[in-house]
């Protein structure tokens, strides 16, 4: 059998357990969504955001790109998190990256992948910035650190939009969290305090 044809065959069988347990619970997912959560991820096919953190649909609202970067800039980005805070009214925004990032380490190895070197031009400036921090380490752990750099900026830069600044300064209660998880044990770790407001610079 073609690969694809046994992901709808999965399908079938996933949503017919569903219905077994939970009878109503299509019918009732289908009317709305209330998730308490937003997810900002990478792409990475192994940080699948619900399956990690234990959610089921309609639980947490997710968009990804390549390393996790949000750029004010981006309207796709920003359209998501706009309808997340101002009309989904999400508690909790979470910016998640992982150790060994493929687009991260390939800015610290300054590989040329195609296209998407453009959009990683985000996390040069982030090398560029922490230039000192990062040259006194070692290769893995500057890789580590890049990647944990490179949440902490992308925290700073949700925190920063005029989104996040409108909805707090209305008295909106949203908190963002900065984590990263781990391929090799399945972790994921805080990486930033809990913002719950836009941080005096
Ligand atoms: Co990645």
């Amino acid at each position: 059998m073609e690969t694809y044809l046994k992901l709808l065959e999965n399908n079938k069988k996933w949503a017919k357990g569903k219905l077994k347990n939970q009878p109503e619970f299509f019918t009732e997912i289908s009317k709305t969504q209330e998730p308490e959560f937003m997810w900002i991820g990478c792409c990475d096919s192994r940080v699948p955001a619900n399956q990690i953190i234990g959610l089921l649909p309609g639980e947490i609202f997710v968009h990804r790109n390549v390393a996790n970067i949000v750029s004010h800039g981006d309207l796709n980005c920003l359209s998501a998190l706009q309808y997340a805070v101002d009309v989904l009214k999400v508690r909790h925004i979470i910016v998640c990256g992982h150790y060994d990032c493929g687009g991260v380490c390939a800015v610290e190895q300054n590989l040329r992948l195609g296209i998407v070197d453009n959009w990683l031009r985000y996390i040069h400036d982030i090398k560029r910035e922490h230039s000192k921090e990062l040259q006194a380490l070692n290769d893995q752990d500057r890789k580590n650190r890049l990647c944990e750099l490179n949440v902490l900026t992308q925290v700073r830069n949700v925190c920063e939009s005029t989104i996040m600044r409108d909805a707090w300064a209305s008295g909106q209660e949203v908190a963002v969290h900065g984590w990263i998880y781990r391929l090799s044990d399945g972790i994921l770790h805080e990486l930033s305090p809990v913002q719950h407001a836009l941080k005096k610079t």
